[in-house]
């Protein structure tokens, strides 16, 4: 049967976006979670010839981002996926850890079809709002025929899962895609496109995910200045399945460090190197000890966690 109306589908999980501010003057005064993500389409323009429909899947401070909303989330995405009158997906989220729920999603979805991510730095009833207009730059992304994978669109630009991150806590253009530069950007609701949407098959598909409760225990450690192997012999004291460090430049690591990790992984702990640099990505040589992703530590250690998933 041919579908003629197309929907893009608007998922809620909470954040900055989904608050409303106490006091005008005060973006930092507001209680996350109080408008519904149904209310907060009112107003913004649809790009033409889609219908909208939203689902409120969680109502959180995306600090607070959990195993259990994952799995939901991406249950639901999938869901609304599958649907053939659906164009393409919109998730509103908070800003804090928007980047590795994007990488999420793209590692269990791979999606054919756009899921776009995005939230505000101002919250509703602030003197000027950037809600609205991001959401109106992700449903015209979420609308687009370019468009497709999971991506991050934010003051204008649009990220992709892999780069994004969140380089400053206040700006309004909060996100980087660093060195690799954005995806496209979204003017007056049109796409330009710089670079490829991100593709590939999913590490793990989403209906697929084990319990919350089963999930792989992975830590992030960091390598510094007098740093020790304290930590990650407490680690693995308390059977933590892998380690993600991030070291120093090139993933360098302090020597106490880097002595405790080689231990951790005799013992069977999978242990992955990343840098602590903002941009870049370590550069492998044939003496590594540890592989090494072009991620950073925050996605190395989703992409581990699926990894070891049993
Ligand atoms: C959050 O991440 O939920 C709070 C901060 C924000 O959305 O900007």
């Amino acid at each position: 049967m041919q579908v003629d109306v197309k929907k893009i589908v608007v998922l809620g999980t909470g954040g900055t976006i989904s608050g409303r501010a106490a006091a005008a003057h005060d973006n930092l005064a507001y209680r996350a979670g109080e408008v519904a993500v149904g209310d907060l389409l009112g107003g913004v323009p649809m790009p033409e010839g889609f219908a909208l429909q939203s689902e409120q899947v969680a109502q959180i401070d995306s600090k607070d981002m959990d195993f259990e909303v994952w799995r939901a989330l991406a249950g639901r995405c999938a869901h609304w996926l599958a649907q053939e009158d659906v164009a393409g997906l919109v998730v509103t989220h908070g800003t804090d850890t928007m980047e590795e729920s994007a990488f999420f999603l793209q590692s269990v979805l791979a999606p054919a079809k756009p899921v776009v991510l995005t939230g505000a730095m101002r919250p509703a009833g602030a003197v000027a709002p950037d809600g609205p207009q991001n959401l109106a730059d992700a449903l015209a992304v979420a609308g687009s025929k370019q468009a497709r994978g999971v991506c991050v669109v934010f003051a204008g630009r649009v990220h992709g899962p892999d780069e994004v991150q969140k380089v400053h806590p206040y700006r309004l253009d909060a996100f980087s895609s660093g060195d690799a530069g954005p995806l496209a950007v979204v003017e007056e609701g049109r796409l330009r496109v710089f670079r490829p949407w991100p593709g590939g098959t999913s590490l793990r598909p989403a209906t697929q995910l084990p319990p919350a409760g089963d999930w792989p225990r992975v830590e992030i450690v960091l390598s510094h200045s007098g740093a020790t192997g304290a930590i990650v012999e407490a680690l693995v004291q308390q059977g933590v399945a892998g380690l993600v460090v991030a070291g120093t430049g090139n993933g360098t690591l302090h020597h106490s460090l880097e002595l405790a990790l080689l231990q951790a992984q005799h013992s069977g702990v999978v242990v992955r190197r990343v840098s602590r640099c903002p941009e870049g990505a370590v550069i492998p040589h044939g003496r590594d000890q540890f592989s090494a992703p072009a991620l950073s530590a925050v996605k190395a250690r989703i992409a581990l966690m699926l990894e070891l998933m049993r």
